[in-house]
């Protein structure tokens, strides 16, 4: 089977690649020519671990291809897959332009029977409005079927939870077309899990939001046990071990970022007030999660004696480790406030750049993290990469002017750190 994948972006790469790997012939399709030759070129345009070799191995195996004829490409597919980006408008609803140009497209190129699948993830009854959408552009009423089939993949691990789903959600009014997509999954072992369009809309939508309130839940469990002078990683850690619970996204921190939960939970909330439901936990969750590093800084800002012309070295500005993504990164609000309180800024992350925009000169970033901390009076830790859980804390003091280490994420052992002589203050920490 032919498969297309529409959009060149994280999830449409990686959708590409899986597929590839799962022996199937694949087309990715893009209109930005620039990335198109890249990719040709086995260059991919963000960080993911494996999938640069993934896609050397696959073009060298013709396994995969890219392109940016739309016309030609819907043609020679059966199969078409819809990755392109639902960003969040201002008001927090997903904005469908991508999806519905893609759509229209689809429209007038198709030539025969197709099966358009949409990855992206959208409003609930955008599967329902994409039918409309292809069928007033289209010049012929060949058939096709519209089905949802929602990603889960994480950004720094998105090859291995694709290649290991713990289910594969397909929504579709049509069997036989749901069966189609099931077969292309045949060779994983996950569950899969055929409900309606409109269902498989809402389990991504709802999913997403849980896994935030479970963030959101201990992060304002934190906050109450940074006073009371309680560990919330040793109540975590333990609250885990109740198989009810699970021990899955309980770690307290500086909030949550990225492409998809800020997005998808903003975009729910838009969807119930549009159908005059409140969704007061949800409501909660952002509230908490736009407040979480505030809260933290202030705290910190205490402990320092103020940040005011101090030097603070800010490690990892990617929103998580072992990715180049900014987007939502609590890391940039952090850097944004202590801009306005006249901190000097010393930025460094293994991967990602901070954008031109946000630099300057109380704002600079350097390759390694001595040059960091070089003369800093403090360390404000904001994404768990290994480079800092397995730096050499005890050189790394001697460039320091002072020893203030604020961990955004509790990734530092810190009985280790007051031992090497550190003012380790955490999230929730005693
Ligand atoms: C998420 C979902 O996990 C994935 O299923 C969906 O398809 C896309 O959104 P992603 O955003 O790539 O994936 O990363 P994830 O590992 O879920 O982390 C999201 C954010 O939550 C990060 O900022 C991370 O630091 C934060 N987080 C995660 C916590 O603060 N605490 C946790 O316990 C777990």
């Amino acid at each position: 089977m032919n498969i297309l994948i529409v959009g060149m972006g994280y999830v449409g790469v990686t959708t590409g690649l899986v597929f590839a790997e799962l022996g199937w012939n694949v087309t990715g399709l893009d209109t930005d020519t620039m990335k198109i030759q890249e990719l040709s070129e086995g260059k991919l345009s963000f960080y993911e671990p494996g999938l640069d070799l993934l896609l050397v191995k696959h073009l060298a195996s013709q396994q995969i291809r890219f392109t940016t004829s739309l016309a030609t490409a819907i043609r020679d597919n059966s199969v078409i897959f819809l990755c392109v980006g639902t960003p969040s408008d201002k008001d927090g609803s997903a904005d469908l332009q991508a999806i519905r140009g893609a759509a229209k497209s689809i429209g007038t190129y198709m030539n025969d029977y197709k099966i358009i699948t949409v990855k992206s993830t959208v409003p609930i009854e955008t599967n329902r409005k994409m039918v409309d959408w292809i069928k007033e552009s289209q010049n012929h009423p060949y058939p096709f079927d519209v089905v949802s089939n929602p990603e889960f993949l994480r950004e720094g691990s998105a090859l291995y939870d694709s290649l290991n789903p713990d289910r594969i959600i397909i929504g579709s009014d049509n069997e036989q077309a749901a069966n189609v997509i099931a077969s292309l999954y045949a060779k994983l072992t996950a569950p899969i899990f055929k409900t309606t369009p409109k269902t498989a809309e809402m389990i991504k939508y709802a999913s997403n939001a849980f896994l935030a309130a479970k963030i959101s839940y201990v992060n304002e469990l934190s906050r109450l046990c940074e006073t009371l002078e309680i560990n919330v990683s040793d109540v975590t850690t333990a609250m885990g071990m109740d198989h009810r619970i699970g021990p899955h996204f309980l770690r307290a921190g500086i909030g949550y970022g990225g492409s998809c939960f800020p997005k998808d939970s903003k975009a729910l909330l838009f969807t119930a007030k549009e159908q005059k439901i409140e969704l007061r936990i949800l409501e909660k969750v952002i509230d908490i999660n736009d407040t979480q590093s505030t809260h933290f800084l202030n705290i910190w800002e205490q402990k320092l004696g103020g940040f005011n012309h101090k030097t603070v070295a800010i490690l990892g500005i990617s929103f998580k480790p072992d990715t180049d993504d900014l987007r939502e990164a609590p890391s940039i609000s952090i850097i944004q406030q202590l801009r306005t309180k006249q901190a000097n800024l010393r930025v460094h992350d293994p991967v990602a750049k901070l954008p031109a925009a946000l630099l300057s000169k109380k704002v600079q970033q350097f390759d390694t993290i001595e040059m960091t901390l070089q003369q800093c009076d403090a360390i404000i830790l904001c994404s768990e990469w290994k480079d800092y859980i397995g730096a050499d804390w005890a050189k790394l003091r001697a460039s320091l002017n002072d020893f203030f280490i604020f961990d955004g994420r509790n990734m530092l052992n810190g009985k280790e750190m007051k031992d090497l002589g550190y003012y380790y203050f955490g999230i929730g920490n005693r």
